[in-house]
């Protein structure tokens, strides 16, 4: 079989339909045509994937300057358009970054991008279960968890909508972290229905995930993702719209009338 045929016929997946948005290379046309439903249903969709990467690249960027040497990465996709590693090891040459996702084919891809580079790995791995990812011996032989981690849950955690098993996970990686540790998260926003599209719409973009990917989407209030955090301490700007954290000049500019239409949070806390 060659391999085109055998990627045509490759179901669409979270990882692949963002690496789309981003303008990436790592898709099949499974995932070009999800995309395309949900960018017919919500226009702003690509701009939504390039706004929130800027701010991983720019939460990271401060965290290593911060001081942070090690990154957990869950649902880390595919690091291109400048991924966690490249962003940390130019701050900190020393810093060893673990990338976990669900999708293998995101993972083989991110392999093949960080081949040569011996403080950056990536694993398979479903966040829903902690303890697998824990004590998996690629996370236990790259990160000291005596040490602090920055924890980056970036654009995942709306992949996980029952809230039990949400707050659940994040607790339980959160009693894993040394005190001084970090989380990063950015979260599609609930009220984004209200400012974007209708709320028909916002729902319909959802059930593409839900029917075509093995990963279900639902987003939450500001209050909700505020709870992720429990007691860390907020780093300045707080939990604000994905824009309005740091912006930098080079930042895409697509939100800058209207950030609410980012429809996505984002917020750094430093657990005690
Ligand atoms: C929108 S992408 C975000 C990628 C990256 N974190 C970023 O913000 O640029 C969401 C990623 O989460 C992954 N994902 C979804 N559910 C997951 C789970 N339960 N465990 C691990 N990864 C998951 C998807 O495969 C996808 O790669």
């Amino acid at each position: 079989m060659d391999v085109d045929s055998d990627r045509s016929r490759k179901p669409a997946t979270a990882a692949r339909i963002y690496d789309f948005f981003l303008g990436g290379v790592h898709n099949f046309p499974a995932d070009r045509e999800a995309a395309a439903q949900v960018a017919a249903m919500m226009p702003t969709a690509p701009a939504m994937a390039k706004a929130n990467r800027a701010f991983l690249r720019r939460g990271v960027r401060y965290l290593a300057a911060s001081g942070v040497r090690q990154f957990l990465d869950l649902g880390s996709g595919m690091p291109t358009q400048g991924g966690v590693h490249q962003v940390a090891q130019e701050v900190r040459p020393d810093a060893r970054v673990v990338y976990v996702d669900i999708d293998p084919i995101a993972v083989s891809e991110s392999l093949e991008i960080i081949d040569g580079n011996d403080r950056a790995t990536a694993i398979n791995g479903d966040m829903r279960q902690p303890r697998a990812v824990l004590d998996h011996p690629q996370v236990r032989k790259m990160l000291d968890f005596d040490e602090p981690v920055a924890l980056l849950l970036c654009a995942v955690l709306h992949f996980v909508p029952d809230d039990d098993q949400a707050y659940g996970l994040v607790e339980e990686f959160r009693a894993a972290l040394a005190p001084g540790s970090h989380l990063l998260l950015s979260h599609g926003a609930n009220e984004g229905a209200e400012v974007t599209v209708s709320s028909t719409q916002h729902d319909e973009v959802q059930s593409v995930y839900d029917r075509r990917t093995a990963t279900p989407a639902g987003g939450r209030t500001r209050d909700g993702v505020a709870r992720f955090f429990g007691d860390a301490t907020l780093v300045d700007p707080g939990i604000v719209w994905v824009p309005q954290w740091r912006p930098e000049p080079d930042d895409p500019t697509d939100f800058a009338d209207d950030p609410r239409l980012s429809c996505i949070w984002a917020g750094i806390g430093r657990l005690p």
